[in-house]
């Protein structure tokens, strides 16, 4: 049942909710997620068949207008996005003001905060072309931003992207390419990559996209707008599961010690939890998971390394977590990431960059609800409190 407080501010109606777990902060024509029965839609169209059929960038067109793209429509789509994937020459020194050690969420934070200094030909943002074009350029500028960050802090140079190739075997050129050869990404490991980016693509009204519409409805900056999206995606009860996924599966090392891991994500007075189980919304199987469990075995045949320790480990814990009741009864299953980061391991990405890969993959998700926030007639967000500290009292 929906309540709309609209109807009821008038009789002063105030509704207290940690946590926005019953709160509809907008309304959405994007993404449907029946979170009992384990279904994710976009635009209608569940993320199942769209992970067969499709490609990232169908779906990024499919999520920015609302219907898929005639063969036509598509061409035109890839091309406009593969036509922007350069950055401005000047954002590499940006790079270099960093440690290389630096996490590259923090970098990704700091670059894609800075492009708002660069891109000042389209930010009427009542004009549904300027956000097109601002779309555009974040969709194609992503990978190549994330791939500096990583060839940065190995120190090798900075790969340019090469638009004849597809979005996703680009990205793994501008990773693991070098001026001195000219191999192809490999296209099992491409395709896998594709999918990984369209599996996050988009799940409404998550933290970093909440945060994106919150930053929007103030009339921000686009790209200020998608940094204070990855700066809230960074943290390991969203985007930075995936990493902490795989951080626990290596800290596990063994089959035998995972009732040990088991024991302690039931203790209440640990605060340890299995990371990459639970979701807010799903109470069900993640569809996503379903889709990305089969990618991995797929990634792992492919290179032979179908006995991969970490892979044993993650499959064993899932059997015994699903049979137990501390999961059980709290409808805890695995969730999108739960495999992501063993895939991600495989083609050779290192751990510090599957978040940021998340965030490639979501900018979509987060642009495309800033353009339908401001697609419509819009007020700011504001959310209420409930003041719990001291009263008035003189100084
Ligand atoms: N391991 C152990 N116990 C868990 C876990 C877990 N992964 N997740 C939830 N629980 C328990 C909680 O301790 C709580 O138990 P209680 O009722 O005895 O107190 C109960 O299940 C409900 O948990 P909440 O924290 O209230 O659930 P919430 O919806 O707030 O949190 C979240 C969801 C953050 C995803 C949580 O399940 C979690 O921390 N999971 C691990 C991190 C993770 O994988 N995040 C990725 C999310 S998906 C994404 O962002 C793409």
């Amino acid at each position: 049942d929906v309540i709309d407080v609209r109807s009821l501010s008038g009789m002063g109606i105030f509704t207290y909710d940690p946590g926005f777990v019953s709160t509809a902060a907008c309304e959405s024509g994007i993404t449907y997620i029946d979170g009992d029965k384990g279904i994710l839609l976009h635009r209608g169209y569940p993320i199942e068949q769209l992970a067969e059929k499709s490609d990232y960038l169908e779906v990024c067109y499919l999520l920015l207008n609302g219907e898929l793209p005639s063969p036509q429509q598509k061409a035109e789509f890839v091309n406009i996005v593969m036509n922007h994937t350069m950055v401005h020459e000047q954002i590499t020194y940006f790079f270099r003001g960093f440690r290389r050690d630096a996490h590259p969420m923090a970098i990704m934070v700091a670059c894609v905060g800075a492009l708002s200094a660069f891109y000042h030909d389209s930010l009427d943002i009542s004009d549904p072309h300027h956000r097109e074009v601002c779309a555009f350029r974040l969709i194609a500028k992503m990978p190549t931003l994330a791939a500096m960050c990583y060839k940065y802090s190995i120190g090798q140079p900075f790969m340019y992207p090469r638009n004849n190739l597809a979005y996703a075997e680009n990205f793994l050129h501008m990773m693991f390419g070098t001026p001195c050869s000219d191999s192809k990404p490999n296209p099992v490991l491409a395709k896998a990559m594709d999918r990984i980016f369209m599996l996050h693509a988009d799940h409404e009204q998550n933290a970093s996209t909440s945060t994106v519409r919150l930053a929007g409805s103030s009339g921000a900056n686009p790209f200020a707008c998608i940094a204070s999206g990855i700066a809230a995606l960074w943290g390991p009860a969203h985007g930075g599961a995936n990493e902490a996924v795989l951080s626990m599966l290596q800290e596990i090392g063994d089959e035998s010690r995972i009732p040990e891991f088991i024991k302690r994500a039931k203790d209440p007075d640990d605060s340890f939890r299995l990371m990459g189980f639970g979701h807010r919304v799903y109470h069900n199987f993640d569809p996503r998971a379903t889709v990305m469990k089969a990618s991995c075995d797929e990634v792992l045949k492919e290179l032979g390394k179908s006995d991969d320790p970490l892979l044993k480990i993650a499959r064993q814990l899932e059997q015994i977590a699903l049979k137990d009741d501390y999961f059980i009864k709290r409808k805890l299953y695995p969730n999108v990431d739960f495999y992501s980061g063993i895939i991600l391991n495989a083609i050779g990405i290192p751990t510090n960059m599957f978040t940021v890969i998340f965030a490639v993959a979501r900018t979509i998700g987060w642009i495309s609800h800033w353009s339908e926030f401001h697609s419509s007639p819009n007020r700011i967000g504001r959310p209420r409190q409930l003041y719990t500290g001291v009263k008035q009292r003189d100084y």
